[in-house]
């Protein structure tokens, strides 16, 4: 049987390749190749195309004349850059792979604000660059984590994940924002996976936004950039973060209006920032880059090779059962 050809601009985790390259004709694009130029060319000749949170798949794509391309396997759960409608218009199938990176984006998230309050980054730069002159009473004090009030802005997967650590680790009063319905006790959301965790904590509660930005010492967003979201922090919302708020980001960039972030980190009014996303990746605002008091990381939420692999396996999965003449499992357009 001849093995559908399947573009994929790049390197996965091992287990992932060798199983892709079982089943499917992997083609690459030259290194040097403008990876949307090389999917718009691979459109007329693939039948499959293996992209990333990073690569923007327009409508142009999905309308070519001469398109052979029936399945765009998203390696990623968010599909903000792919034009959905165009994909649904032309009857291509679009798939996405949630669940899986729920536990390890979650992780980051306590990272960053566990870095972003007690300013570690702050403190490893100062001991690398040898600038370090010892304990001192007053030295780089950050914000007791414990006890805080933790306002989460979408309480889907990754937001309950991030709710339910911050509660059981740390004591966080959680309040929390977003679409739906309020979601069901975050005792069945523990670390891990969902054990049983100790009773007693307190139910999160719910608040329009704009008094969650008002009451929250951390906000949190985990929210998917859609129309209705793209600038949900603008300059208005983020002057109602209390003054010596800490603002977290491992969604999207989209969600913020950066430089009004970082005009309220430069005055000090926003104690500090977690970033793990921005709106124009991998350019990181010069403005964020000149101040301290942001975290800034490289977009690494789900980061580990346990994660990324099973991503990669989801995306397969996806694959797979297209191909089988299936539906496939994460389907979004
Ligand atoms: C996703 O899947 O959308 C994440 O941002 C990848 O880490």
């Amino acid at each position: 049987m001849t093995r559908p050809v399947l573009h994929c601009a790049h390197a996965l985790p091992p287990a992932v390749e060798a199983r892709l390259a079982a089943a499917y004709r992997v083609e690459r694009p030259a290194p040097d190749a403008d990876p949307l130029e090389a999917l718009r060319a691979a459109a007329d000749r693939v039948d499959a195309a293996l992209t990333t949170v990073t690569d923007r798949v327009p409508a142009d794509v999905f309308e070519r004349p001469g398109r052979r391309l029936r399945i765009v396997a998203n390696f990623g759960v968010g599909v903000n850059l792919i034009d959905l409608a165009a994909a649904k218009r032309a009857g291509v199938v679009v798939t996405n792979t949630p669940d899986v990176l729920t536990d390890c984006t979650a992780d980051l998230t306590i990272g960053l604000m566990l870095m972003a309050l007690r300013r570690l980054g702050e403190g490893e730069r100062l001991v690398r660059a040898g600038r370090w002159t010892g304990w001192q009473p007053t030295h780089l004090l950050g914000r007791r984590v414990s006890g805080l009030t933790l306002g989460i802005v979408g309480m889907g997967r990754i937001g309950r994940a991030v709710a339910a650590r911050a509660r059981l680790g740390f004591g966080m009063t959680i309040r929390w924002t977003g679409r739906g319905a309020v979601p069901a006790p975050l005792e069945q959301t523990a670390a891990g996976g969902g054990g049983p965790v100790p009773a007693g904590v307190d139910p999160a509660e719910w608040l329009p936004l704009d008094d969650l930005l008002a009451t929250a010492d951390v906000v949190s967003l985990h929210c998917p950039a859609t129309p209705e979201t793209v600038g949900l922090l603008d300059a208005r919302r983020i002057g109602l973060l209390r003054s010596g708020a800490v603002l977290i980001n491992t969604a999207r960039g989209a969600l913020v209006d950066e430089a009004a972030l970082a005009a309220a980190l430069r005055t000090g009014r926003l104690l500090a920032a977690g970033l793990d996303v921005y709106r124009e990746e991998p350019r990181v605002p010069a403005d964020l880059l000149a101040l301290e008091n942001v975290v800034l990381l490289p977009h690494l939420g789900s980061a580990t090779l346990e994660t990324r692999t099973a991503m990669g396996h989801l995306a397969a999965d996806n694959l797979d059962a297209f191909f089988a003449g299936g539906a496939p499992p994460n389907r979004v357009a």
